[in-house]
């Protein structure tokens, strides 16, 4: 179901006790506005040790949700060091960030293996927030479009109908990701709407329209509602503006 919202990705930063203070923080500072009708859904994807702790700090029932960054493609077993789809709705996660970049480079996650989470994390119940997005390279070669859509195609289109209405997916081009560059709001919406036309290809016009699609890579509080109010773009999925409350709390009042 398509609706606004805004995802805090942590990645691999906060101690324990300071991911519990911001997360206070956030909740009190846009309480009234998270509260709001139109409001924005929010989703705080901390790292894996704060996400119980963090999950209680949510108001329940609210607009607040919890997330996990990724999570592993069995559901239990002998994998010393990982997390299962599954144990992470155990303990209140209701999303899961997969196909970030900086998994598929540094992990070598392939499309295969994150068919493979997409059916776990959607066995366990939770919303996949799957990433693409193309490099500078792909980019100025003008291959971004074809590179998008082959990793739609191999990465999520295998899905049923019924699968991929749980799914949202960030549009997060490589060479904005942690640099201060941007994709302009006319870029992103570009991209956005390629996406859409692909889902409605894949899928159909119904599809396309209710899929949530967020922009990432260097959003902040300063370009936030540009972005936000492209007609494709459908919120955001925020890497260090969101370790900051004033700075993440003002890209969710940007709708
Ligand atoms: O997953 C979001 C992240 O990759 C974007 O990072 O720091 O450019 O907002 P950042």
């Amino acid at each position: 179901m398509r609706q606004n919202l805004v995802a805090g990705n942590w990645k691999m930063n906060m101690t324990y006790q300071d991911g519990l203070a911001l997360v206070s923080e956030i909740t009190n500072m846009v309480a009234d506005e998270v509260a709001a009708p139109n409001a924005p859904q929010v989703v705080i994807c901390p790292p894996f040790p704060l996400l119980h702790g963090i999950g209680k700090l949510l108001p329940q029932g609210s607009r607040f949700h919890l997330g996990a960054q990724n999570c592993h493609h069995k559901e239990s077993g002998a994998y010393t060091g990982e997390v299962s789809a599954k144990l992470l709705a155990s303990i209140g996660c209701e999303y899961v960030i997969l196909g970030h970049s900086e998994r598929r480079q540094y992990f070598r996650e392939d499309d295969e293996l994150l068919g493979q989470k997409l059916k776990a994390a959607l066995a366990a119940g939770l919303k996949p927030i799957f990433c693409v997005g193309e490099s500078l390279d792909t980019r100025e070669m003008n291959e971004t479009f074809d590179f998008i859509g082959k990793q739609l195609q191999d990465g999520l289109f295998h899905l049923s109908n019924e699968e991929f209405d749980q799914v949202t997916i960030a549009y997060e081009p490589i060479w904005a990701i942690g640099t201060g560059k941007t994709a302009s709001s006319d870029q992103a919406q570009e991209v956005h709407a390629f996406i859409r036309e692909r889902i409605a290809r894949a899928y159909d016009a119904e599809a396309a329209l209710n899929t949530t699609i967020l922009y990432g890579g260097s959003a902040n509080a300063q370009n936030a509602r540009e972005l936000f109010a492209k007609p494709d773009v459908d919120g955001g999925l925020i890497g260090g503006a969101s370790l900051k409350s004033r700075d993440f709390t003002e890209i969710i009042k940007s709708f």
